[in-house]
C-alpha cells in the first residue's frame, strides 16, 4: 500500500506544478535498489523531463517542494533526478497497526477477477511419471493458490494421459504377463512393470509390437474385453495418484482426462473443415498457419490419414469445452518447456475458430541429478515421484533427530513429512522455473540455507516466543512505536508481502515469493539478535510482539501460497 500512497501523492505534486501527464503515463514508485538512499524511489522526473524537455533534477526539486507528504515519508533528489523516499518511523508504525487487523496482510484484491482454468500434473495412466509430471504439479499448484488468493476464480483440472497408445501394450501386457497379487498390492507399480515389459518386448519383436497395435484398434473400436481392462487400469491408476497428491497437498476440482473428450473429437473436426480453419491434405486432417512468422511450415494434423485422432485434436476439444462450459476467460498449461510447439499451434488453432481466451503455456526446465546429467535412478529409469517423496521424509526425519531428540515419535513422524515434502517444493519453487536445477538432497535440507526447513525453523522460532509468554501478552495496536533500525527493517519486509504477491502472476514466477520470504526470515533473525523481546517492557515490547506476531503470520501465509505447510515445533 506505501508504493501505492506514494504515486499518488507523486500523482498529485505533477499535477499541482501544472505538468502535463503524456497519454498513457503512468507515475511509478519502486522499493528502492540501494536501502541507503531510502525506502522507494521513483524515475519519474527523470522520465518526463526527458519527454518534455526540461532538467529532470529540477523538475525533481519542484515536485519535491509541492508534495504533501504529511508524516508518510521524507523526498530528496539523488543523482540525475531520482526522488528518494524515506518512510518515516511514525508511517511504518501505523502500517505495522494497519496489517495487524488486517486479514490479507497488505494484500489487495485483484481487478477485475478473472476465470482461470489451470492444467498441471497431467501425468499418463500406467506410464512412468517423470520428472517434468513433479514440476509441473509443485509449481502448477502453487500458482493455483496464488491466483486464488488474489482473488480469482481458479478452476484446477488434471489433464490426465488416459487415452494414449501405451493402452495397445498395457492392455497385451494386462493378458499375457500381469501378476494379479501383485497388482492388489502395489497396482501402479505393477502397472508399471507391465508397462516396462513390453515395452522392452516390442523393441526386440515386431510380432509383439503388431499385436499391441491390433488390441489398440480394438480398443479403439469398443471392444468390451478391452475397454473393461483400460477402466480397470484408470481407475487404480488413478487412486495410486490420488495417494501422491494427497501427500502433496495438492487438490483439482476436475479431473477430465483425454478421453472424456472421446465423442468430442470427429465433430470438433468436421466443424473445422466445414469453417475452412482446417483442410484435407494427403489423407490427412490439418489447420495451416500460412504467412504466420513462427508456424508457417509447420501445420498441426487433428486428424490421420487413418481416422486416428491427436493429441492436438484433443487439446483443441478441451479448450472448447472450457471456454463454453466454464467461460474460461485464462488457460494456463504448466508443461515441460519440450511441448513448446504444440502450445503455439493449439493456441494459434482457437484463435481461428474465433475462440481468444487468454492461453499460456507455462514451461520449465529440466531438473538435473548432481552429475548435471537428467535426473535418473541408478539403473537408468525416470525417477519415481513417490520414491522421492519417501527419501525427503526419511531425510527430514533425521535431520529432526539430531535436532531434537526427545520430540514425541508422532509428532516427529508428522513434522518430518511436512519438513521433507516442504523441502522438494521449496527446492522447485526457489528457483527459475526456467533454470535447470540440481537436486540435492543435503542442500534443500540444510537448516541453514535457503531452503524450506530454513523458514519452516523461522516460524517455529516465532511462535516459540508466545509460548514462553503463554498468553501473558495482548498486543495492543494502537501503542506501536518503531524505532530501531532492525524494526524498521523488518516493518519495511512486512510491507514487501503486500507488494509481492500482486506481481507474481506477471510472469508466473512464485521463485519471487519464495526469494522474498528467505529474505523476511532473515531481517526477523537479525531483528530477534538486536532487539530483545522478552527482556523488553512498555510498548517497546509490545511493538516488538506485534512485529513477531506479522512475521510470523506471513510466513505461515507466504509458504502456504507455495504449498508449504509450517509445522509448531521442530
Ligand atoms: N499428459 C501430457 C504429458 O504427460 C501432459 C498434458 C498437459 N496438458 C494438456 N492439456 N496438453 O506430456
Amino acid at each position: 500500500m506505501m508504493m501505492q500512497e506514494l504515486e499518488g501523492v507523486m500523482s498529485q505534486a505533477l499535477n499541482t506544478v501544472g505538468v502535463d501527464l503524456p497519454e498513457g503515463f503512468q507515475v511509478q514508485v519502486e522499493s528502492a535498489a540501494d536501502l541507503r538512499f531510502g525506502d522507494y524511489q521513483s524515475n519519474a522526473a527523470m522520465v518526463l523531463a526527458k519527454r518534455l524537455r526540461t532538467n529532470p533534477r529540477e523538475l525533481a526539486a519542484k515536485l519535491i517542494e509541492v508534495m504533501e507528504l504529511g508524516d508518510l515519508a521524507v523526498a530528496d533528489i539523488a543523482g540525475p533526478g531520482f526522488i528518494n523516499f524515506r518512510v518515516t518511523h511514525s508511517a511504518w508504525s501505523k502500517r505495522m497497526s494497519a496489517l495487524l487487523g488486517d486479514d490479507r496482510l497488505g494484500v489487495a484484491w485483484v481487478s477485475p477477477a478473472q476465470t482461470i482454468v489451470v492444467d498441471f500434473s497431467a501425468p499418463n495412466v500406467a506410464k512412468p511419471m517423470h520428472v517434468g509430471h513433479i514440476r509441473s504439479t509443485i509449481i502448477g499448484d502453487s500458482l493455483s493458490r496464488i491466483a486464488r488468493f488474489l482473488g480469482h476464480e481458479v478452476i484446477t483440472d488434471n489433464h490426465i494421459g488416459d487415452w494414449g497408445t501405451q493402452f495397445g501394450m498395457i492392455i497385451h501386457g494386462w493378458k499375457t504377463v500381469l501378476n494379479e497379487s501383485d497388482l492388489e498390492a502395489d497396482p501402479v507399480a505393477e502397472l508399471l512393470r507391465v508397462y516396462r515389459t513390453v515395452n522392452a518386448l516390442c523393441g526386440e519383436d515386431d510380432a509383439v509390437r503388431e499385436t499391441c497395435k491390433q488390441e489398440l484398434v480394438k480398443l479403439q473400436g469398443g471392444d468390451a474385453e478391452n475397454l473393461q481392462i483400460w477402466e480397470k487400469c484408470v481407475d487404480l491408476s488413478k487412486q495410486g495418484l490420488q495417494g501422491i497428491y494427497d501427500r502433496l497437498d495438492v487438490g483439482f476440482d476436475y479431473w477430465y482426462g483425454e478421453s472424456f473428450y472421446n465423442d468430442r473429437l470427429a465433430p470438433l473436426v468436421d466443424e473445422m473443415l466445414e469453417s475452412g480453419v482446417a483442410r484435407e491434405s494427403e489423407g490427412a486432417v490439418c489447420v495451416f498457419f500460412d504467412g504466420d512468422a513462427k508456424l508457417d511450415d509447420k501445420p498441426s494434423i487433428v486428424r490421420k490419414a487413418d481416422g486416428g485422432f491427436l493429441y492436438a485434436t484433443t487439446d483443441l476439444a478441451t479448450i472448447d469445452f472450457r471456454v463454453q462450459q466454464w467461460h474460461a476467460d485464462q488457460i494456463w498449461y504448466v508443461v515441460g518447456a519440450p511441448q513448446q510447439l504444440h502450445f503455439q499451434q493449439i493456441f494459434e488453432a482457437t484463435r481461428k475458430r474465433g475462440q481468444n481466451p487468454s492461453m499460456h503455456h507455462i514451461a520449465f526446465g529440466s531438473i538435473l541429478g548432481e552429475d548435471r546429467k537428467l535426473m535418473k535412478t541408478r539403473s537408468g529409469d525416470n525417477v519415481q515421484l513417490v520414491d522421492v517423496l519417501d527419501e525427503a521424509v526419511e531425510r527430514a526425519d533425521r535431520v529432526i533427530g539430531e535436532k531434537n531428540p526427545d520430540m514425541d515419535p508422532v509428532q516427529r513422524a508428522e513434522v518430518a513429512s511436512i519438513v521433507g515434502i516442504g523441502s522438494v517444493k521449496f527446492a522447485e519453487l526457489s528457483q527459475h522455473r526456467m533454470t535447470d536445477y540440481v537436486f540435492s538432497w543435503d542442500r534443500m535440507l540444510a537448516l541453514q540455507g535457503d531452503t524450506a526447513p530454513y523458514l519452516q525453523y523461522s516460524y517455529v522460532r516465532v511462535r516459540s516466543i508466545f509460548r514462553k509468554l503463554d498468553g501473558q501478552m495482548n498486543i495492543d495496536p494502537s501503542a506501536l512505536s518503531i524505532e530501531a533500525d532492525a524494526e524498521v527493517h523488518l516493518a519495511r519486509m512486512l510491507v514487501r508481502f503486500g507488494e509481492t504477491v500482486p506481481i507474481l502472476l506477471d510472469d508466473f514466477r512464485p521463485n519471487l515469493l519464495a526469494n522474498y520470504l528467505l529474505e523476511l526470515a532473515k531481517a526477523f533473525h537479525s531483528f530477534f539478535e538486536a532487539c530483545p523481546v522478552l527482556k523488553s517492557d512498555g510498548d517497546t515490547q509490545n511493538t516488538r510482539l506485534a512485529l513477531c506476531e506479522l512475521t510470523s503470520q506471513v510466513l505461515e501465509k507466504g509458504l502456504g501460497l507455495l504449498g508449504i505447510e509450517v509445522p509448531e515445533r521442530m
